[in-house]
């Protein structure tokens, strides 16, 4: 396939780039009365209104043409299928079979995944409602009130910000808590709110082979025999892997082992055995309909034409911004409490897997790849950093999400919270112009000379494009759609700039190179073997520590 800059679907938006770039979405709105209804998408109680964006129908129309171009269709397909397009590990992306309710059969190699699926979902269930229901009791016959999961990126985020997402649909259930960084006082906080009668741990780790998550492992299961002795293990741990031979060497019975497969990548594996911690939290129907929510959204993005297909107008809009204005920061702003964790779910879904430089076949990117990611819940970010995203110098593409219904009807508080939603999309938008400044600063009785000085500084250039998702509340069904759509958003962005958004190289170097400090620092002696810094830095700490 042709370097993607030297397609011409993707010249074609450069040029279309050079008209359209300087329109002001101030004067699209008013020259268009009918530009939310023919720019906004609706799927299953989900609205995705994309007028704010910097986009007419012509955008879109070239920027599907290099959807196509560049095979999205057929791509997207062998994902669904099980062909491995996780070339540099051999390996099919498979994270849609784990909520695949559709009957259809799944192949990997010959094989239909849709039985183990299936097996595995129903242990889940049933241990489920073992642990809720009491029947599942520590090694002294207690209950268990404390669930503590232990694991690290895709092992945590993914399931911790879905447990925080639902925290109010987890009724009768155990407290669900969560350990991930190998600082030790992350765990010793943890235990300090648990007894060691009543609480379960769950390692969760595809590898088994993580440095911070077998340490925490270790230390939670020196913490539970030195409380109720070696027997006690069985009773207490139960491990989410792929690698049943390293569970049992921990010293995991592998009949509380709860498998899944090297076809699920980590930041992909909410949906698997590393999905217990939810179902635990809020019970199995309400995990299974965290499923069904991800699967008609995966029915959506694989059978709705691409121009009405909302994960593929998402990515193509977000690649517009990175690869045509320059943006290389992405803000996602979910309007609910309990979605807090969502912008840090998305950033390793979406920076882990886009964050890459070379194209699969291993040549160098010659334009810019995935963007920085951030994110606050409304209305704390607004109070830190949307200053810069109104009037810095960055074009940063904001994606606010907000449901209809709250879970905590108080006072005036959800409207106030939407008011607030509603208005930062219109002021990015909008913004304010000189002359309406002006007559604001006149208005208050403002000297011509105090109102001179005072402009530029109160002007708001507006422009700023935001997408808004509205949801009619965050349930688990809303929520399964609202992640698979970032999902999906991911792939279509890594398909197009043709890198392999299923690998992680990057991240080993650093963790290599901590394999060989560790042992310098346990030693103690002063260190000459890295660059100065390095070295620096190193033997300092010997001296403070
Ligand atoms: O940070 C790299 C990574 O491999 C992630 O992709 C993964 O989610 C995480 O480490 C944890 O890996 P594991 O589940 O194997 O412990």
């Amino acid at each position: 396939m042709a370097r993607l800059t030297e397609s011409p679907a993707y010249q074609a938006l450069a040029d279309h780039h050079g008209r359209i770039a300087d329109l002001h979405l101030r004067d699209l709105f008013a020259d268009d009365p009918g530009r939310f209804d023919a720019l906004s998408r609706r799927l299953d109680g989900m609205l995705v209104d994309f007028s704010k964006n910097r986009v007419t129908a012509e955008t879109l129309s070239l920027l599907i043409d290099l959807a196509r171009d560049r095979g999205l269709e057929a791509r997207r397909d062998a994902m669904f299928a099980g062909e491995a397009i996780n070339t540099t590990e051999g390996r099919a992306v498979l994270h849609t079979a784990l909520r695949n309710r559709s009957g259809r059969p799944v192949m990997v190699d010959g094989e239909d995944v849709m039985p183990k699926v299936h097996g595995v979902l129903d242990c889940m269930r049933d241990f489920t409602a073992r642990v809720r229901s009491g029947d599942w009791t520590g090694a002294t016959g207690k209950r268990i009130t404390d669930v503590v999961n232990i694991g690290i990126g895709g092992s945590d985020l993914g399931p911790r910000m879905v447990v925080e997402a639902l925290r109010p649909w987890a009724q009768d259930g155990p407290r669900v808590r969560f350990v991930s960084n190998v600082d030790g006082s992350d765990i010793a906080e943890v235990l300090k709110a648990c007894d060691p009668h009543s609480t379960l741990f769950l390692v969760a780790s595809k590898t088994f082979t993580t440095q911070e998550t077998l340490t925490n492992a270790h230390t939670a299961r020196d913490w539970i025999v030195q409380a109720l002795g070696e027997d006690a293990v069985a009773s207490h741990f139960a491990a989410l892997s792929t690698n049943s031979k390293a569970v049992a060497t921990f010293g995991i019975d592998t009949d509380v082992m709860f498998e899944f497969w090297d076809w699920v990548g980590g930041r992909y594996s909410l949906w698997s055995a590393i999905g217990l911690p939810i179902a635990l939290a809020v019970g199995f129907d309400r995990f299974e309909a965290l499923l069904e929510g991800a699967h008609a959204m995966d029915e959506h993005f694989r059978t709705a034409p691409l121009d009405q297909n909302i994960p593929v107008l998402m990515g193509m809009i977000g690649l517009w911004y990175v690869d045509f204005f320059g943006a290389d920061s992405y803000a996602v702003l979910p309007y609910d409490q309990y979605m807090h964790r969502f912008p840090a779910h998305l950033q390793q879904l979406d920076m882990e897997s886009n964050g890459k430089r070379v194209a699969l076949d291993g040549t160098a990117m010659d334009v810019q790849t995935g963007p920085v990611l951030f994110g606050e819940p409304g209305t704390n970010g607004q109070h830190s950093f949307y200053q810069l995203i109104h009037q810095g110098t960055h074009l940063i593409p904001c994606d606010f999400i907000a449901p209809a219904r709250t879970q905590n009807p108080l006072g005036e508080h959800h409207p106030i919270l939407l008011s607030n939603f509603f208005a930062q999309t219109e002021a990015l938008m909008r913004g304010k112009t000189e002359a309406e400044v002006r007559r604001e600063l006149a208005d208050k009785g403002m000297g011509e000379d105090e109102i001179a000085a005072a402009l530029p500084h109160r002007v708001f250039p507006g422009n700023r494009p935001s997408t808004s998702i509205l949801v009619e509340e965050v349930n688990p069904r809303a929520l399964g759609m609202l992640v698979a759509l970032y999902e999906h958003k991911v792939f279509v962005q890594g398909t197009i700039w043709g890198v392999n958004s299923f690998d992680q190289w990057g991240v080993e170097l650093g963790k290599q190179l901590a394999k060989g400090i560790l042992p310098e620092l346990m030693a103690g002696d002063p260190v000459d073997s890295h660059d100065a810094s390095t070295n620096g830095l190193i033997n300092a700490w010997l001296d403070m520590r």
